[in-house]
């Protein structure tokens, strides 16, 4: 710069210019976020990507999987007995205590994690060899094999760590001494009748259920699922931004802890790299923290529970991913906001803990960066239902350049099944507009639909054209969409761009017409 202006000019300047960095985040006060997610792509959702799964050995047994177990002889239930005591027959059929959930060690071989967080671990002694919960990490005398009858079967026998089966004597207890030889009849005590309930699908199924082969799938799919001719078909639509989640391990890259493989934030480079080559911005976004604060594999929750933000140390351990991410792209010109986490978990998640760690994400974003915005989402309850976001409104008003992330979904919950098409419209023109009104009031934070999708009511997702709806409703659908959703101060993103249910597919949608930007 060659003309020198007096201190007291450039102070006032200097500071003139960071009020208006703090007080707007971003430079350009107009742009607008017109977004699609990149779902699917550095975090695995196995529904976005069913092929995924489908080479791994055993995959109806990946981590997490919600087992029962019937002694086929006695026709009843395992549980874990009363007060610590042994493993034994009950005669209840759905309590969640009968509920026993995987961890896979390798497609034979696994800990069963009981409802109250324990795990299954073989006690010996000389009066006879029992199971027993156990509170202490899982070993040696917690690991059983799963044998199916073959394997398609849901008829299995399970080894204990000594060698033996676990069988059900008269007396209804369960016991690790069969030899297994009892040759799979309904009258063998070693022969149980596994009853699969909730499975899960996420990054921590996938790379476990490779094991050894997982590195070589990741690469192939980040290579593969994303790629710049998508940012060039975003960016001639109409889009100006990429929301893209990303797990916690990502920080690791490139040897994250096991099983999780490094190589993903290569990928997010060349993320950035396209964003910027068609003039578009990136929402960083951390859907999954470090012991998930959903208990869905969308957070790649290993077992379905919550347990982040259950210590200091897990809340500064997440604060610590987000300062990797923020230095690593904070100088990057298609930077425009960090996402804190997704869709935290209510009632799992207080309210109390995700402001202490919103206050600490924050800080270590504006570490590096006065311009990135930094955005909280909202709690969701479990079954999609938003609690109140204005919740976090006195929060974000202290954190300049702050926006709150809210969902928004005409499916999924009962609620929209019951209404008809016009209903459902309606629902958004009256309901939901007034609520959006609600929240985008002049002093209040800016919001952010982070997520929605054309589709509502009664969703065939894997069968959309049973749904009989026509283009002509989902044109009018979107249109109603964009209208009462292009409100939000902030902007909106469409989940998902690429994925198999035609409706929630941005490409789909924009290619077959059903939806105009
Ligand atoms: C599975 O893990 C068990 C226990 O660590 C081990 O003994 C066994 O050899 C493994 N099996 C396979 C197929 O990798
Ligand atoms: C939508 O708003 C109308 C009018 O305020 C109200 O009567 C109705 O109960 C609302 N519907 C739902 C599903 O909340
Ligand atoms: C549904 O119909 C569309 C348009 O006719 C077609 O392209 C698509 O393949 C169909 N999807 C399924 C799952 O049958």
């Amino acid at each position: 710069m060659t003309i020198i202006w007096s201190t007291r000019k450039l102070l006032i300047s200097i500071f003139a210019s960071c009020l208006v960095y703090v007080a707007c985040g971003k430079a350009d006060p107009h742009f607008h976020v017109r977004g699609v997610n990149l779902g699917g792509w550095l975090l695995v959702e196995g529904w976005i990507k069913p092929s995924l799964i489908h080479g791994i050995p055993n995959k109806d047994l990946l981590d997490g999987t919600y087992l029962r177990l019937k002694s086929v002889k006695a026709g009843k239930f395992l549980c874990p007995g009363t007060n610590g005591g042994r493993l034994a027959l009950t005669n209840q059929k759905s309590s969640t205590k009968l509920i026993f959930r995987l961890w896979r060690i390798n497609e034979s071989n696994f800990h069963f994690r009981l409802h109250n967080k324990k795990f299954m671990g073989l006690q010996s002694s000389k009066k006879g060899s029992y199971i027993v919960p156990v509170s202490k990490e899982p070993g040696r005398s917690e690991t059983f094999q799963i044998l199916k009858y073959n394997h398609r079967s849901t008829r299995i026998r399970i080894k204990a760590p000594n060698g033996f089966f676990l069988q059900v004597n008269k007396e209804g207890h369960v016991t690790a001494d069969s030899k297994g030889d009892g040759g799979w009849r309904d009258d063998d005590p070693s022969v149980f009748e596994m009853k699969i309930g909730r499975q899960f699908d996420g990054e921590f199924q996938v790379t476990n259920g490779y094991g050894k082969f997982a590195p070589k799938v990741m690469r192939e799919h980040w290579n593969t699922f994303i790629t710049e001719d998508d940012f060039k078909f975003m960016s001639s639509n109409g889009i100006n931004t990429v929301r893209i989640p990303v797990g916690w391990w990502i920080a690791f890259d490139p040897t994250p802890p096991a099983p999780y493989v490094g190589g993903s934030l290569k990928a997010l480079d060349n993320a950035f790299s396209w964003a910027r080559k068609y003039g578009m911005k990136v929402i960083i976004d951390l859907h999954a923290a470090p012991g998930s604060q959903t208990n869905s594999a969308v957070s790649s929750s290993r077992d379905g529970f919550v347990e982040w933000g259950q210590t200091d140390q897990n809340i500064q351990e997440t604060v610590d991913v987000i300062d990797f991410l923020t230095a690593r792209y904070a100088k990057h010109p298609s930077l425009y906001a960090v996402e804190l986490l997704n869709e935290p978990c209510a009632p799992y998640v207080t309210l109390e803990k995700l402001k202490k760690y919103y206050r600490a994400g924050y800080n270590a974003v504006r570490k590096h960066s006065s311009t990135a915005y930094v955005i909280m989402a909202s709690r969701m309850q479990y079954g999609m239902k938003p609690i109140d976001p204005t919740e976090l409104f006195p929060l974000a008003r202290e954190l300049k350049g702050s926006a709150i992330d809210v969902h928004y979904y005409q499916i999924f919950m009962p609620v929209f099944k019951k209404m008809n098409h016009q209903q459902n419209i309606d629902f958004l023109y009256t309901n939901t507009s007034v609520e959006l009104n609600r929240l985008i009031k002049p002093n209040n934070p800016q919001i952010f639909i982070g997520e929605w999708a054309t589709e509502w009511g009664t969703a065939n997702l894997a069968h959309p054209n049973l749904s009989k709806k026509t283009i002509e409703d989902y044109k009018k659908f979107g249109k109603a969409q964009l209208q009462v959703y292009g409100k939000a101060t902030f902007g909106w993103a469409y989940w998902t761009l690429k994925c198999p249910f035609s409706h929630l597919s941005f490409e789909w949608m924009i290619k077959n017409g059903y939806l105009k930007l």
